[in-house]
C-alpha cells in the first residue's frame, strides 16, 4: 500500500505562486509577455501563475514534450506538440514545472532561442539542484526541493495524481 504525504500544502504554493506573478507583473509591465507552458507537467502551475500576472497584454501557447518514463529522466526530449505561432521579436517565458537534470529545459532553451525570440526567460515551479546535470538559469523560482519524487499540482507519476491540489511524496505504508 502505498500513502500520499504532503509535501507542499496548496496555501504554501498558492501564496509563492502569487508572489512569482507580481514578480513577472514588474518584469514586463511594458511589454507583450508570450507564456510558453510545457505540457503536461506545468498546466496546473501555469494557470495559476498567469492568472497571478496582472497584465492585459499576455498570451498563450504551449509545448508539449516528453523526457521521462517512469521516475528516471531518459534524456531523450521528445517534442509531441510544438507552438501554434512564431516567437521571433516576442518577449517569452517559458514555464516549467520542475527542473531536475536540467536537460529538459536545456534543450527547450537551445530549440527556442533558434526561433530568434527578443528575450527568452525561465520560471520554473521547483528545482532539484541535487540531481542537476547541466546548469540551467531559472529567472523566476518557486522553491528548491530535496531530491525527492514528488506528484500533485500538474506532476505526475506514470501519468498519475496529476489533479492533486498540493505537491506530495509517495511512501510506502507500514
Ligand atoms: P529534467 O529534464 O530531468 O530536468 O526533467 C524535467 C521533467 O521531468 C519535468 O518537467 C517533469 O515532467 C519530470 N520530473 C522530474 N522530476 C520529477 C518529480 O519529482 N516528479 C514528477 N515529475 C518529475
Amino acid at each position: 500500500m502505498e500513502q500520499i504525504v504532503t509535501y507542499l500544502s496548496a496555501e504554501q504554493i498558492a501564496e509563492r505562486v502569487k508572489a512569482l506573478g507580481a514578480e513577472i507583473h514588474r518584469d514586463y509591465e511594458d511589454k507583450r509577455l508570450v507564456v510558453v507552458i510545457v505540457l503536461k507537467g506545468s498546466f496546473v502551475f501555469a494557470a495559476d501563475l498567469i492568472r497571478a500576472v496582472d497584465t492585459h497584454n499576455l498570451r498563450v501557447d504551449f509545448l508539449g514534450v516528453r523526457s521521462y518514463d517512469g521516475t528516471e529522466s531518459s534524456g531523450v526530449v521528445q517534442i509531441v506538440n510544438d507552438l501554434s505561432r512564431p516567437i521571433e521579436h516576442e518577449d517569452v517565458l517559458l514555464v516549467e514545472d520542475i527542473v531536475d537534470t536540467g536537460l529538459t529545459i536545456s534543450y527547450l532553451l537551445d530549440l527556442l532561442q533558434t526561433r530568434k525570440p527578443r528575450s527568452l526567460k525561465v520560471c520554473a515551479l521547483l528545482h532539484k539542484p541535487a540531481r542537476a546535470k547541466i546548469a540551467v538559469p531559472i529567472d523566476y523560482l518557486g522553491f528548491t526541493i530535496e531530491d525527492r519524487f514528488v506528484i500533485g499540482y500538474g506532476l505526475d507519476f506514470a501519468e498519475k495524481y496529476r489533479n492533486l491540489p498540493f505537491l506530495g511524496v509517495l511512501q510506502r505504508a507500514q
